[in-house]
């Protein structure tokens, strides 16, 4: 037997949803840059769900069909609100809030192609709901309901601030969210697709993927990168303070990627949206700390940004408590993780693979009294 640590290089899968050849990402053939530059993220969940790109009618029906199951039911926000609020990181809250829409939903352990349709609008419209909740519930503000005739990435901001976001803001957040939307075997879409192979429901299947994206290896490291950031403060001190984390082999959040060697192709977009972004608010210091550390970690050790850096800023600048940054990851990559979960399950077997026995062989029995 033969084991590849973290599983590196192992094609696991065959699937048609995205692609990462040569260090270009494509959902369902198209680059990530045309979409980026042209597609809402309405377009893309479309996309990447139907593997084609809706007509002006079906896009509109789609929106429609989104908005009108955004609103979670009142159980859910009601329990919500009996959670350790204070101590509960926004990650568990949505992996729990998830979990429990299942409880109230009747088809939800059904395998049935249109309750799974129904399933998948259910929690792409419902994630954004409940990340916004559960931000206004530890604030001692009640929920925002959903406005249906609001974009999804207008809407969520919406739920936030209870007030309709400028343009710009919009466009941020959409822009974002089309980045994030889907990124192949990542491991939060692995682990939808393993747990779903046992055929398994939809529900458990995001669930399980919100837990993974939640580590800091993962999703988890943009709020960190953030928290770096704040840490060093001005830009005079990114480069002593990058470089003693580097000696003391810390690793420097935002950085490194799996499968990308030359650059992850969304990090230019964020980096230009950082600079518009904090040109914006004023705050420019976050974009130029962020560029000095790119340029310093890049130096000493070959290693470029990866989807999390640049996006911490531009949250930041978007006024977005710190915390929900990785929420939002999710209320994008949850369009893919459905893609995936349909996907598996229309070609589906079990996920099983092998382990190198590396324990001790051949034990004798000993009997609990004689045991030290
Ligand atoms: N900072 C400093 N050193 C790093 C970093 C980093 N961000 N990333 C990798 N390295 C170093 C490792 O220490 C290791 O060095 P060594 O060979 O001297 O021990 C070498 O590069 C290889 O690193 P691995 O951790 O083995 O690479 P792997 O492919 O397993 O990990 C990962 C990829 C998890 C993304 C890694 O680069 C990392 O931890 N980055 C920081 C966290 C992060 O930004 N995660 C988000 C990834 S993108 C996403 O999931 C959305």
């Amino acid at each position: 037997m033969s084991t590849t640590k973290g599983l590196e290089g192992v094609v696991a899968t065959t699937s048609s949803v995205s692609s990462i050849i040569d260090d270009v990402l494509t959902y369902r053939g198209y680059n990530i840059d045309d979409l980026a530059d042209h597609a809402s993220f309405e377009e893309v969940i479309y996309l990447l769900w139907n593997e084609k790109l809706p007509t002006q009618e079906e896009l509109q029906a789609f929106k429609k069909d989104l908005a009108s199951v955004s609103k979670v039911p009142d159980a859910v926000i009601e329990q919500m609100k009996s959670y350790p609020i204070e101590k509960v990181h926004p990650m568990a809250a949505l992996r729990t809030a998830v979990s429990n829409l299942a409880l109230f939903d009747d088809e939800a352990d059904s395998h049935d192609d249109e309750a799974n349709r129904r399933k998948a609008l259910k929690l792409q419209a419902q994630l954004p709901t409940i990340v916004a909740a559960f931000a206004r519930i530890r604030q001692g503000k009640q929920p925002v309901a959903p406005k249906e005739e609001l974009s999804y990435a207008a809407n969520f901001l919406y739920m936030l601030n209870e007030k309709e976001p400028d343009e710009t803001s919009v466009k941020a957040i959409d822009k974002a969210l089309v980045l994030h939307a889907d990124h192949e075997l990542n491991a939060s879409t692995f682990t939808s697709r393993v747990c779903v192979a046992t055929l398994s429901d939809m529900y458990s299947g995001v669930t399980s993927a919100i837990g993974a994206l939640k580590g800091p290896l993962h999703g988890g490291a943009n709020e960190r990168v953030m928290a770096m950031l704040n840490e060093i403060g001005t830009v005079d001190k990114a480069e002593d303070y990058i470089k003693d984390a580097l000696e003391r082999k810390v690793k420097i959040m935002g950085f490194g990627h799996r499968v990308y060697k030359n650059g992850d192709p969304r990090a230019k977009h964020l980096k230009e949206m950082s600079r518009q972004m904090t040109e914006i608010t004023g705050e420019t210091n976050w974009y130029e700390m962020s560029v000095k550390i790119d340029e310093i970690v890049t130096n000493e050790k070959g290693l470029l940004p990866n989807v999390d850096f640049y996006s911490a800023s531009v949250y930041h600048s978007l006024g977005i408590d710190h915390d929900l940054f990785t929420p939002i990851f999710a209320v994008s990559r949850v369009s893919g993780w459905i893609a995936h979960i349909l996907e598996q399950y229309s070609n589906n077997r079990l996920i099983r693979p092998r382990a190198e026995y590396v324990g001790p062989d051949k034990q004798s029995w000993i009997p609990i009294e004689k045991r030290k």
